[in-house]
């Protein structure tokens, strides 16, 4: 385990993200209300930084690019979404949310992206 702190549970507001970089790797964290979420900072489809095409409602997060979405909570895809999203373990403690960045969590975009977008 390698915890590491990312924020104060006060610097993301509810059922929003916000982008960090710890310690040279960029974190999307999100709130979902009753706890945070932390992600690649990319859309699993093609790369997309989130941080500008993401959108939360309803406990989604859809990527503008191409629509994409995926429940906050659970990373699971929905709709059209052929990827789920990858999630960091997280914990707030003390007033502060900590993500487990024993490995820094990336995608693998050398499968078929020579789709039709
Ligand atoms: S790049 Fe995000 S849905 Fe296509």
């Amino acid at each position: 385990m390698s915890w590491k702190t990312v924020c104060s549970t006060d610097e993301v507001g509810e059922h929003s993200i916000k982008l960090f970089d710890v310690d040279g790797v960029s974190i999307l964290v999100a709130n979902v209300g009753d706890g945070f979420r932390a992600y690649p900072p990319v859309c699993p489809h093609m790369e997309e930084p989130l941080i500008e095409s993401g959108i939360c409602a309803n406990g989604q997060l859809t990527c503008t690019k191409h629509l994409w979405q995926w429940d906050m909570r659970t990373g699971e895809p929905k709709g059209p979404a052929e990827k789920c999203m990858l999630l960091y373990e997280v914990k707030a403690e003390n007033g502060q949310v900590l993500v487990n960045l024993e490995q820094e969590l990336e995608y693998d975009f050398d499968e078929d992206d020579d789709d039709d977008y």
